[in-house]
This record gives C-alpha cells, sequence and structure tokens, in this order.
C-alpha cells in the first residue's frame, strides 16, 4: 500500500514556484520535448468541436496548445506557476484570442472545462499530492468532461519526475472517472517508449468527490485501518489516503456527513478529519 515514499528533492526542498522557475532560469528543463507529444496529437486529431474549453495545466512550453491553435481550437487555457516561463509563452501568444495563459498555482484555478490535457505534470508533483489532483480535476471538468494524456508507467531514481504504475492509477482514479482508455502507449517519442501510459478519462458526475484533511495517522497500519472502516461506510464506492497520511480522497455515491466520518475514526483521539472546501 501506500508507504512514505521520499525522493531527493522533495524532501530537501520543496516543489514550489521557486523551484520550477529555477530550472526555467538555468535551463534545465529536460522534460521539454519540443514538439507536441504523438500520442497527445493523435487524440486532438480526433477532436471534432474546435469550440471545447480546454485546460493545460502546467503547461510549460505548451506545444500542446500550439498545435490546438493550429487546428483551429477557440477556447484553450494554460496555466504554469513559473513567471520566467509564464512570461515567454504569453509574449509568443500575445496576439491570439483564443487562448488565455495563466500564471498560477493550478490547485487554487477555478473555471470548467470539457477537455483537460495531461502531459508530465502529474509526474511533477510531490506523490503526496495525488489525491489532491484526483478532486481537482474532477472539480474543474464540465459534466461528461474528459481528463486525457499520459502518465508515467515506471519509476525513478531520482525525482521530479515522479513515477507510477497501472495498478496505482487504478486505485486512485476509480469511480471517480470512467476509464475510456488506460494502456501502454504505442506511440511514444522514442525516449519514453515502453514507458508511458495513454489514458482518457471521463468525469463520473453521479458521485461526490471529497478530499479531507487528516490528521494523527503515523503509520501505514493505522492508515490502512482507517482506509477500510471508510471503505466499508454504505455509499463509499472509493478510499484513498496519500503517502504522509495528511489527505483522503473519498468518493461516494451520496455525500457522507463529516460527523459520520469523525465518529468513525472517534476510537482514537488523535484522529481529526475535516473537509477541505477550496
Ligand atoms: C515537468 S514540467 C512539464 C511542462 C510541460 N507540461 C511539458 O511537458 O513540457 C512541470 C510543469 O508544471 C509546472 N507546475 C508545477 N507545479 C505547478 C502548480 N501547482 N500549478 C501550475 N503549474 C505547476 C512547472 O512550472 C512546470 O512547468
Amino acid at each position: 500500500m501506500n508507504e512514505i515514499s521520499c525522493c531527493t528533492v522533495s524532501c530537501d526542498k520543496p516543489l514550489d514556484q521557486d523551484y520550477w522557475d529555477a530550472q526555467y532560469k538555468a535551463n534545465t528543463t529536460g522534460w521539454d520535448l519540443g514538439l507536441v507529444s504523438p500520442p497527445i496529437k493523435a487524440y486532438i486529431d480526433t477532436l471534432k468541436d474546435k469550440d471545447i474549453a480546454i485546460l493545460i495545466p502546467g503547461c510549460g512550453n505548451t506545444y500542446e496548445a500550439a498545435y490546438l491553435l493550429e487546428q483551429g481550437f477557440t477556447n484553450i487555457t494554460v496555466i504554469d506557476i513559473a513567471p520566467t516561463l509564464v512570461k515567454i509563452i504569453e509574449e509568443k501568444f500575445i496576439t491570439n484570442t483564443r487562448i488565455q495563459v495563466l500564471l498560477g498555482d493550478f490547485f487554487n484555478h477555478k473555471g470548467e472545462y470539457d477537455l483537460i490535457i495531461e502531459q508530465t505534470f502529474f509526474c511533477a508533483l510531490p506523490p503526496t499530492m495525488r489525491q489532491k489532483y484526483v478532486w481537482k480535476m474532477h472539480e474543474l471538468l464540465a459534466k461528461d468532461g474528459i481528463l486525457a494524456g499520459l502518465l508515467f508507467n515506471r519509476k525513478f531514481e531520482v525525482s521530479p519526475p515522479f513515477g507510477g504504475s497501472q495498478e496505482e492509477y487504478d486505485l486512485l482514479f476509480k469511480n471517480a472517472f470512467d476509464f475510456i482508455k488506460l494502456e501502454k502507449s504505442d506511440n511514444s517519442i522514442a525516449p519514453r517508449s515502453n514507458s508511458e501510459l495513454y489514458f482518457e478519462f471521463k468525469k463520473n458526475g453521479a458521485v461526490k468527490v471529497n478530499l479531507y484533511e487528516f490528521e494523527g495517522i503515523t503509520c501505514s497500519g493505522c492508515m490502512n485501518t482507517v482506509t477500510e472502516k471508510f471503505a466499508a461506510v454504505k455509499d463509499v464506492l472509493n478510499v484513498s489516503m496519500n503517502g504522509n497520511f495528511t489527505e483522503v480522497l473519498i468518493v461516494s455515491t451520496i455525500e457522507i456527513p463529516l460527523e459520520e466520518l469523525q465518529k468513525i475514526v472517534s476510537y482514537d483521539d488523535h484522529y481529526k478529519i475535516k473537509k477541505i472546501t477550496q
């Protein structure tokens, strides 16, 4: 299950705005493909409606957005936390009214999108933020909205990027999204061949997806107990706790009252649960 996973960078310094901006300033942007990722290009080529609202979070140099513009899409938003990068792409797209370039933290962003494109943003986040990522993506998508893109299907010795596996993504996204595709990508660029999964997930609008702060757990055994207790609640479909036991994602068919969740963990005085609303 979820052990606390550490990495060179995230334990030494936070992966915050300063960290990412420094990478752009120093030009240490090894993730930058210099072109639209082929599996994403192939997916874009299948889209008929050019007026759908599209978001690209952690957009970087956003060759995906450039390709969308070339193809005539009219409603594109890109967001990145690194000011140095955002200044460059603002200038690049300055005369184009079909794209909005935002400087900011994706997790504070508000909006409603038909499609969100994932391209090396998920893997740039500390793994402890993965539950928050699922919750935020679900919130930002319109009814029947699609989250599509690429996820790594491998581990890395030095991170970021942070790797993962199909099994992990299955457990993380299930019930919040309907899986249209989650499969080995057969058209990744050569350096990433056999190491990416291509996915298309449709928002499950019939469920409640809530994220809670959790306090008091200190070991994975206790986490498993708490997770199992929440999962046993009638109407709960999926429970996933992050690797440092501070956030829990609960997918359910109806809203579960906070008091009920707190009562379930009241056997330990240290356990406190609080709903995250922003
Ligand atoms: C690995 S890079 C990928 C960039 C781009 N998607 C690409 O493939 O070239 C991750 C990007 O996410 C941005 N980022 C990291 N955390 C962010 C956050 N919380 N909100 C918005 N952008 C963020 C970084 O500034 C960086 O540009």
